[in-house]
C-alpha cells in the first residue's frame, strides 16, 4: 500500500484563496486541512466575490433563510451559471428554485416518494437490493482484485433509480456521460475550465433532456408501475405537472439518485478500509450499520458544498456583509467537522451520538432521497463487510474524481484473498 498523504499546513499554496484552493485538484484527496483554515474566518469572500460560509452554525442559519436563493436566475446576467440556464433547453429543476414555485413542485414529487409508495416501496425493495448486491459480488468470485467503483458502487445505484423511475437500465450507457457532465458543471464556474465544464453541462443536459421527452412519450401512451408513469398521470390539488416540470424532474431524479450514492458508498468503504478495526467489526455487529452510515455522511460527504446558493438582499452574517447577487457556497464538509459543533470532528467514530449532520442539507431542500440512499448504502456496505475475505486498499488515496462539489474517489482497487 502506498503511503497516505495527508495535507498539511504548509503545504497550502500561497496565492490563491481558500476557495479556489478547495476547487483545485490537487487538494481532492483531503480538502480537510483547508476547511479547517476556512472555519477561521467562517464567512470568507474572495476577489471573485464569491462567498463561503464553513461553521456548522452559520451554515445551518443560511440554509433556513429565505434570503438565500437556489435560484440561478437570481445571479447578474454575466454569471456563467445564469447564462447556462438561460440558453438551456430545459427549465431550471425544482432543486434549483425557490418557494412558492420549489414547494408546489416537492410537494407533487414527494406525493410519488413519499408514503404509499416509496416508504412502503423501499422496504418492500430491501430484499431486492440485497440480491442485486450480492449478485454483483458472486459474479466476481473468481476475482483477486475489485474496483469497487465500476464493479459495484456505480452499477447498484443506478439500476435502483433506473428501475424506480421505470428508465430502462440497458440505456445507462446512453446516459452515463450526460449524467457525470452534468453532475460536474455543479462545480463553480472558475476560470476557462470551469467555464468549460459549465457548457459541457449544458449540453448533456439539453441531450439528456431530449431522451427524457421521448421516453415521457412511451410513459404516457403505455403507463406502467413506475414513478415517471405515476408522475404523468397524477393529479392533486396542485393540478398536474406540465411537461417542462416532468423532463426537468425527472432528470433531476435521475442525476441526484445516483452521483452521490456511489460516492457515499465508496467514501464509506474506503473509510472502512482505512479502519480495519471498524470493518472488523461491522462483520460481527451488522447492526452498526446505521450509526457508521451516518458517520460517514458527517465525515466524508458526497455532496462537499452547495454550489448554487446566491444572496437575494445584502446579508449581513458575523459582522460581514455578503451583497445582494454575490454566490455564496455553504461548505457542508467544513461544518460537519466544526469542533464547536462535534466532539473530535477529525476521528471516525461508526457510533458516534449526538450526529446531527449535514451530508443531506437542512431546511427546504434537505434531501429526499435520503430514505433510500440510506438503505441502499447501509446494504451495500454490510455485504461487503461479510463477503470480501481480507480485503486490502491497493492505492491509498485513491484516484479522484474531477468535482470539487460531488467528491469521490474514481477508482478504488481492492485486493481480496476471495469473496465468500
Ligand atoms: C437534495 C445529498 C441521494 C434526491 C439534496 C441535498 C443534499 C443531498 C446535500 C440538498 C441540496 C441543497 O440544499 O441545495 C444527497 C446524498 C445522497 C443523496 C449525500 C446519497 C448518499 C439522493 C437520492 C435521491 C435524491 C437517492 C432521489 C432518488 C434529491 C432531491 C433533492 C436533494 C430531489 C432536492 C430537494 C429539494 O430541492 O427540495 N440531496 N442526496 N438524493 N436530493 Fe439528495
Amino acid at each position: 500500500m502506498e503511503g497516505r498523504k495527508e495535507g498539511r499546513k504548509d503545504e497550502i499554496m500561497a496565492g490563491k484563496s481558500l476557495f479556489q484552493q478547495v476547487n483545485d485538484y490537487a487538494h481532492r484527496a483531503n480538502p480537510y486541512p483547508l476547511y479547517a483554515e476556512m472555519r477561521k474566518t467562517p464567512v470568507l469572500g474572495d476577489e471573485d466575490g464569491n462567498y463561503a460560509v464553513s461553521s456548522y452554525r452559520l451554515i445551518t442559519e443560511l440554509l433556513h433563510d429565505p434570503r438565500l436563493s437556489s435560484d440561478i436566475r437570481a445571479r447578474p446576467p454575466d454569471d456563467p451559471k445564469q447564462q447556462a440556464v438561460a440558453q438551456s433547453s430545459i427549465s431550471p429543476a425544482f432543486i434549483r428554485t425557490d418557494p412558492p414555485e420549489h414547494d408546489r413542485l416537492r410537494r407533487m414529487l414527494t406525493r410519488q416518494f413519499g408514503p404509499p409508495h416509496t416508504v412502503g416501496m423501499i422496504d418492500n425493495m430491501r430484499g431486492d437490493l440485497e440480491k442485486y448486491v450480492n449478485g454483483l459480488l458472486d459474479r466476481m468470485q473468481d476475482r483477486k482484485q475489485i474496483d469497487i467503483v465500476d464493479d459495484y458502487a456505480y452499477p447498484f445505484p443506478v439500476d435502483v433509480i433506473c428501475k424506480l423511475l421505470g428508465i430502462p437500465p440497458e440505456d445507462e450507457k446512453r446516459f452515463h456521460g450526460w449524467a457525470e457532465d452534468i453532475a460536474f458543471s455543479l462545480d463553480p464556474a472558475i476560470g476557462e475550465e470551469g467555464r468549460k465544464l459549465i457548457a459541457k453541462g449544458l449540453v448533456a443536459r439539453n441531450e439528456l433532456g431530449q431522451y427524457m421527452r421521448a421516453l415521457i412519450d412511451v410513459h404516457r401512451k403505455q403507463p406502467g408501475n413506475d414513478m415517471l408513469s405515476r408522475l404523468i398521470t397524477d393529479s392533486s390539488a396542485d393540478g398536474r405537472l406540465t411537461e417542462e416540470e416532468l423532463v426537468s424532474s425527472s432528470v433531476t431524479l435521475l442525476i441526484a439518485g445516483h452521483e452521490t450514492t456511489v460516492n457515499l458508498i465508496t467514501n464509506g468503504t474506503l473509510t472502512l478500509l482505512r479502519n480495519p478495526d471498524v470493518f472488523e467489526r461491522l462483520r460481527h455487529e451488522p447492526d452498526l450499520i446505521i450509526p457508521l452510515v451516518e458517520e460517514t455522511l458527517r465525515f466524508e460527504p458526497p455532496v462537499q458544498f452547495n454550489s448554487q446558493r446566491t444572496a437575494l438582499a445584502d446579508i449581513t452574517i458575523d459582522g460581514v456583509t455578503i451583497p445582494k447577487g454575490a454566490p455564496v457556497y455553504l461548505m457542508i464538509a467544513a461544518g460537519n467537522r466544526d469542533p464547536v459543533r462535534f466532539n473530535e470532528p477529525d476521528r471516525f467514530i461508526p457510533d458516534r451520538e449526538d450526529n446531527q449532520h449535514l451530508g443531506f442539507g437542512s431546511g427546504i431542500h434537505y434531501c429526499f432521497g435520503a430514505p433510500l440512499a440510506r438503505v441502499e448504502v447501509q446494504i451495500a456496505l454490510n455485504a461487503l463487510a461479510r463477503r470480501l475475505i481480507n480485503p486490502r486498499l491497493v492505492v491509498d488515496p485513491p484516484p479522484y474524481r474531477q468535482s470539487a462539489v460531488l467528491r469521490g474517489p474514481r477508482h478504488l482497487l481492492v485486493d481480496v484473498d476471495g469473496i465468500k
